[in-house]
């Protein structure tokens, strides 16, 4: 992780200012570096002995990272990694080109692989994140969304990028197609639990420890699966309170449909329901690597599935 940081560092610069000064900052903020690990512990779970991995690992972390500052220009969100965000911080413009930058930097170091079928793999993962988020921003305030687009959005917009890593680690070893396709479902199903939790999370979890603010998602009006669940199994009374909240969730006095809204999750199984569904994903993406001869490695890419769904940050 530390050669990976070292690719990322050398990946940031650029003679324009205010390039180095926002991508210094969102790096530079942290984060959990989940993907570009999940890359190299695949890559060594299936013993590869090259240098590619840490670019790879790196790219993987890039994309990411614009994705981000994109999406926190598009959610309005004031908090991320514990800071105010870039767009808080240096304005929507910036945030914006900057992302561009990274995202467009991500593919001239990629291409450093000399591999056709990485760039494939990642040409498809963007554009699925692009088309993924773009699709959630037409679902939102729809108040009828149900449980199976709500995964399809979040298979695009968030585990695609964890079946990407996942997948990159397992070709760059050059292991056969049968065992590549076992970890890049791993890689989906994890990265699937992984948003989910992120969707409970923004009712249940502890700003400080989440390093966001919580109730983004109802602010912008996203039906994430908690809300789901309630309008799916809730009383008449129930669906009313979650109706109103995404139906008003850009007019002033959200904080006050906020606790209603918590109130309506408690009593009706919306989060532990929530968290069964996290847990049924992390479950099918340890089973993706029972082929998977035992190592520490395997053991470690099995604890993430447990992270992913008991997580509070
Ligand atoms: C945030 O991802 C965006 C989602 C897909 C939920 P992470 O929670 O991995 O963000 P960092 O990199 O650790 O900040
Ligand atoms: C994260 O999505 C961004 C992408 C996956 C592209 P969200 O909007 O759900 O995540 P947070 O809560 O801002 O991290
Ligand atoms: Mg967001
Ligand atoms: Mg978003």
């Amino acid at each position: 992780m530390a050669a990976v940081d070292r690719v990322l560092r050398v990946g940031l610069d650029s003679d324009v200012l205010l390039v180095r000064s926002v991508a210094d900052y969102i790096i530079g903020s942290g984060g959990k570096r989940l993907r570009p690990a999940l890359l190299l512990l695949v890559a060594r779970a299936c013993g590869y002995r090259g240098v590619h991995h840490h670019t790879l690992a790196a790219v993987i972390e890039m994309i990411h990272t614009s994705t981000l500052l994109h999406d926190d220009v598009v959610d309005e969100s004031a908090q991320r990694r514990g800071r105010p965000t870039a767009n808080t911080e240096f304005g929507n413009a910036a945030s914006v080109l900057v992302g561009d930058f990274l995202y467009s930097r991500s593919f001239q170091m990629m291409v450093s692989v000399d591999s056709m079928r990485v760039l494939q793999i990642l040409a498809d993962a963007t554009n699925i994140i692009a088309a993924g988020e773009v699709q959630q921003l037409m679902n939102t305030g729809d108040v009828n969304l149900d449980e199976q687009i709500y995964v399809e959005v979040i298979q695009r917009k968030t585990a695609k990028l964890f079946e990407a890593a996942s997948r990159l680690g397992a070709l760059l070893a050059g292991v056969d197609a049968s065992r590549e396709t076992a970890f890049a479902n791993y890689g989906m199903h994890l990265g699937t639990a992984f948003q989910i939790m992120d969707d409970l999370l923004d009712y249940t979890g502890d700003a400080a420890a989440i390093g966001k603010n919580l109730g983004d998602d109802l602010a912008e009006g996203k039906m994430t699966l908690p809300l789901i669940r309630a309008m799916a199994v809730g009383s008449a009374d129930d669906v009313a309170v979650v109706r109103h909240a995404i139906e008003h969730a850009n007019e002033d006095g959200g904080l006050t449909d906020f606790s209603a809204l918590i109130a309506v999750l408690k009593q009706t199984d919306a989060l532990t329901y929530t968290q069964s569904r996290a847990r049924d994903e992390a479950a099918r993406a340890a089973a993706c690597l029972s082929a998977e001869p035992a190592s520490p490695d395997k053991e470690t890419l099995i604890q993430l599935c447990s992270f992913a769904a008991g997580r509070s940050f």
